[in-house]
């Protein structure tokens, strides 16, 4: 049988760790090579496919699912042994890294998990890290020892002040970019968070990559389900991760996207 990485494959779950009381990572028995910022389309026997973020490579296939709706429910329920189809990795537009000395990373959320591949990439390189861990309550902070671990300078906020210092992440981020010098700005999280580090880096004059989240049918370019007004840029395919020339011309960049059938939506009426 020919394989090629549009169809799906199946792969075993090796290991499955819990993250949060909501998240987990699937550890899949499948080698890939994936860079920064890079998707699989993961089906879920019986119930639907969705993307994932890749946030372990090599060996070892990894990704990490915050539990929401049908879907992520379905994996949750899922054991070891058990099998999921996966295709990919997409994205062409991924983090980069080239000529930076010190970055910033800015993690909202379960976005934290968009930026392990990078901040690995970013150690190996030599690169200094600061990274922001925001997140509205304690329970939901995601990978902070992790990022201490592999190097990074980590602060933590939370909504409530249940951890951390208490406000947004972009409260800190404003403040450390009066005191330090960044190369850029890598976000990834809620996209009006985003919004808001686009503004400071432009302000600032530094360079912000994010990774954009939109409803995914085909993962590789050709249903046009995913496409950013008013451009046509398509985020599973140019993206998922745009800079800020792309990300300054986006269309209700930060307030609004579109809904399974493609009809607009305002990402406040989502949640
Ligand atoms: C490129 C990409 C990478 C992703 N990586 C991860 C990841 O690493 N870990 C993870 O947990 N999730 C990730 N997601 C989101 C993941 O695909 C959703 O968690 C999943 O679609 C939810 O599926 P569900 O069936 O559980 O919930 P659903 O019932 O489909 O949705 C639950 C709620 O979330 C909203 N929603 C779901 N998907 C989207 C979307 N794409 N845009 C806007 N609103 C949406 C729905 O409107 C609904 O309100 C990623 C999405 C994209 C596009
Ligand atoms: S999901 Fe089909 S073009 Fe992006």
């Amino acid at each position: 049988m020919c394989e090629t990485k549009d169809s799906p494959v199946g792969v075993r779950i090796k290991d499955i760790v819990a993250e949060t009381h909501d998240t987990k990572t699937f550890i899949l028995d499948r080698a890939i090579d994936a860079k920064p910022g890079q998707f699989v389309m993961v089906w879920i026997p019986r119930i639907d496919e969705k993307p994932f973020t890749i946030t372990g490579s090599g060996k070892s296939l990894a990704i990490t699912v915050k539990e929401r709706g049908g879907a992520t429910k379905a994996m949750h329920n899922m054991k070891k042994g058990d099998i999921l189809g996966i295709r990919g990795p997409y994205g062409d537009g991924t983090y980069d890294l080239t000529k930076k000395k010190k970055i910033m990373l800015v993690c909202g959320g379960c976005g934290t998990l968009g930026l392990v591949l990078l901040l690995e990439e970013a150690m190996r390189k030599g690169i200094s890290v600061d990274a922001i861990i925001g997140a509205d309550t304690k329970k939901n902070i995601l990978f902070a020892d992790k990022f201490r671990k592999l190097g990074a300078d980590v602060i933590i906020t939370t909504d409530d002040g249940s951890a951390g210092k208490k406000g947004f992440a972009t409260s800190v981020l404003e403040e450390r970019l009066k005191i330090q010098k960044y190369d850029a700005i890598y976000t990834c999280g809620p996209e009006i968070m985003m919004q808001s580090v686009l503004k400071l880096g432009m302000m600032h004059g530094v360079e912000v990559q994010a990774s954009l989240e939109r409803w995914m049918k085909c993962g590789f370019g050709i249903c046009g389900g995913c496409a950013l007004d008013p451009s046509g840029l398509r985020v599973c395919k140019d993206g998922p991760v745009f800079k800020t020339d792309v990300l300054k011309d986006i269309e209700g960049f930060g307030t609004m996207t579109r809904d399974k059938s493609g009809a607009k939506v305002f990402w406040k009426d989502m949640c």
